[in-house]
Parts: structure tokens; sequence; C-alpha cells
């Protein structure tokens, strides 16, 4: 990081988001209630605690689906990008209520007996032997250690100590805590007398999830083998980029480029993505001569994509060329920290 550096971590944009996010977790948890209540009355009647434990236990397996859901689907189509950018508050929020959907299951099915409750929550409900038997509790449990080992490690001070490399593998263990919660709902499922719409909760999960991560990833292969055949992409005319500013360009290939104009008449193009949080760095300006990051203020040098010592980030740079009065961007990206000639505008008129 640069001295400069302060962190913003919440702006405007991310409290819409957690508002709105809050008031449909609300809103989910209610209709739940609300629509199980009618649906069991009278001798089939739920206790409030059950409902209220699967209202919490649907809202937080919803939540993760969708989380899982925003990095394919930002690969796809890059108006979900917003939703990525914001997506550890989701991650959060789903922590917190799987949690309370735990504490309930715990208190309801584990507190009353002689056996210790956590103990109780790997042994009760069957064996190990048979599948249909298997005490289901246990690999939501494990799912919950994960979830909040997750939670835990979101903040950015986590992401800066691990580096990001490590960061991301943590984090990667989502996908197991998915597949854990999956097995934790089949197992349930089994045992269950009346399964209700689970059936059709958990394939509608893996079905999307599954879906949307094999279609981002043939797009991605796709786009790999024609990007050869266009090398280069039109920017547009760079009188439209604002002095010290960036437009941001869709290379066609699953890759975003920060195009800068700076000190009128030079122009450099790098990755998008900051090498901090993936930080939009075309949402970013030029401000004493360094490229700087929207969200936590890291830098870059324009010319090579480095961070000024003592720092030590890179970015990939990209090669840039104007003709008449279009600039093109080559689609291939340079190894990080590649030095580039910068490219002056040659005939700039003010006004
Ligand atoms: C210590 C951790 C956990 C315990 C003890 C636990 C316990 C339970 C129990 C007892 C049920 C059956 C409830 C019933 O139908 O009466 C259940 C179902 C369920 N659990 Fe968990 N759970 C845990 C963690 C999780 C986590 C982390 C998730 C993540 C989303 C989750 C999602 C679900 C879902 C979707 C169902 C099916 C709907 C339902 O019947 O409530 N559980 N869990």
């Amino acid at each position: 990081m640069s001295a400069g550096y302060k962190t913003v971590g919440w702006n405007r944009n991310k409290k819409i988001y957690d508002a709105i996010m809050w008031i449909a977790i609300v809103a989910y948890i209610v209709m739940f209630m609300l629509v199980t209540g009618a649906a069991y009355a009278g001798d089939e009647a739920l206790s409030p605690i059950i409902v209220m434990m699967r209202a919490l236990s649907t809202c937080a397996f919803l939540m993760l689906t969708l989380l899982l859901c925003i990095g394919p689907a930002a690969r796809l189509n890059h108006r979900f990008l917003p939703l990525l950018y914001n997506r550890r508050h989701l991650g959060v929020s789903t922590f917190i209520i799987a949690l309370l959907h735990a504490f309930l299951a715990v208190f309801w099915y584990h507190s009353f007996g002689s056996v210790n409750p956590i103990e109780s929550v790997f042994t009760s409900g069957g064996s190990y032997d048979t599948v249909s038997d298997v005490p289901f509790q246990a690999f939501g449990a494990i799912a919950l250690v994960i979830l909040f080992l997750l939670a835990a490690t979101s903040h950015d001070y986590w992401n800066t100590n691990l580096g990001a490399p490590l960061w991301k593998a943590l984090h990667m263990l989502v996908y197991p805590a998915w597949i854990l919660i999956v097995l934790h709902v089949l197992g349930g499922a089994l045992q269950a007398d009346d399964t209700g719409l689970l059936p059709i909760l958990v394939v509608g999960s893996v079905a999307l999830v599954g879906g949307l991560h094999i279609v981002a990833a043939f797009r991605r292969s796709g786009a790999d083998m024609t990007s050869e055949s266009t090398d280069w992409v039109d920017a547009g005319p760079w009188r439209n980029i604002k002095n010290n500013r960036a437009i941001t360009i869709d290379m066609g290939n699953d890759e975003r480029v920060a195009l800068f104009r700076y000190d009128d008449t030079k122009l450099c193009a790098v990755a998008n993505a900051c090498q901090h949080q993936n930080g939009p760095l075309g949402d970013g300006c030029v401000k004493n001569g360094k490229i700087v990051c929207p969200w936590h203020g890291y830098e870059y040098r324009p010319e090579d994509g480095r961070s000024p010592p003592p720092f030590t980030e890179k970015i990939e740079t990209y090669n840039v060329k104007v003709e008449g009065d279009h600039v093109f961007v080559q689609r291939k990206a340079l190894p990080r920290g590649t030095e580039r000639p910068i490219i002056q505008i040659k005939d700039v008129t003010h006004g």
C-alpha cells in the first residue's frame, strides 16, 4: 500500500446493497412463516420454533446458492459486477442466518437430553453405517464452521496479511461448504416424513450453480480460442476519455481493461482489477502521476502497472495504439509489471 492509502470499506452503494439484502431476508422469513403457518394448520400445526428454524435454514441455503451464482453470472454478463463487488457482505449475512438456524436446532433438538449438545449433533438421529440414517446434522455443523472461517477472514485485514492467493484459496472452501449443506439437507429429507419443497430447493440449487459454472467455463474457453484472430480492440475515440480518468473496456475474453488518459495527452491501459481486492481501477483516477484504485487507494504507475516502492503490487499492462482519433488496445495482456512506452496523442485540441 502507499503512504496515502486510507481504508474506504463503506460507501453509499454498499449501504444501499446491504439495506436491500436485509429487507429481502426479513421479507422472506416473514413470508415463509405466514405461508407455512397457513399450510400446516389445526392438528398439523408446527411449533413456531420449528417454522422459524426452517425459514432461517432455507433462507441461508438460498443466500448461499445466490452467492455461488454471482461469480459466473458476472463473468457472463458484466451487469452483475456490482453484486460481485459486494459479495462479502452477502457471505457474512449468510453465516449469520445459518448460525441462527443452527442455534435453534441445537436448542430444540439437543438441549434437553443427557448428552452434551455438540456431541449429540454428531451422533443423534442415526448411524454412520447406512446412508439413509447418517447423522445429517454433522454435515451442517462442519459447513457452519467453514462459513464462520470465511466470514471471520472476510475483512481486508486478512486479505492483506494472508496475501491475495492464500486468501482466495481459503475462500474457495465455500464450495465444499455448499456440498456439505446439500448433503445435510438431503440427509435430513431422507429421514423426514414430509419433505415439502426441499427436493425442489436442492435440485434447483445444484442445477443453477452447476449450470452457470459450466456455461461460464465454456464461454471462457470459446473466447480464448477466438482471441488470436482479433488482436486489437477498438476502444473508440480518445476524446471520450476524460483527462485523468479511464474508460473500462470489455475485451470479449472475460477480461476488463482500464484505459486511462492522463496529463491530457498520454494513454495507458492496465488490468481493471486492483491486486488488493479486485477493485475496479477503471472507476479510479490518475493523481500525482499514479493510477489510484477507488476502493482503498492502492496506487500503480501507468507506465508499468507497478505500485511505487516500497510497495510490490503489480498488475497486467496492455499495448495501446492510436489510429486516426481511435484508441486500440491489444487483446493479450502483458505479464504483470511489464513496462510499456507511453502513447502520446498528437493533436489534442482543448475545449
Ligand atoms: C450446527 C449446525 C446445524 C445443525 C445442528 C442443523 C440442524 C438441522 C436440523 C435439525 C434440521 C431439520 C429441521 C426440521 O426439519 O425440523 C435441519 C435442516 C436444514 N438445515 Fe440445518 N443445521 C445446521 C447447519 C446448517 C447450515 C450451516 C445450513 C446452511 C444453509 C443449514 C441448512 C439447512 C436446511 C436448508 C435444512 C432443510 C430445511 C429444514 O428442514 O429446516 N443447516 N438442520
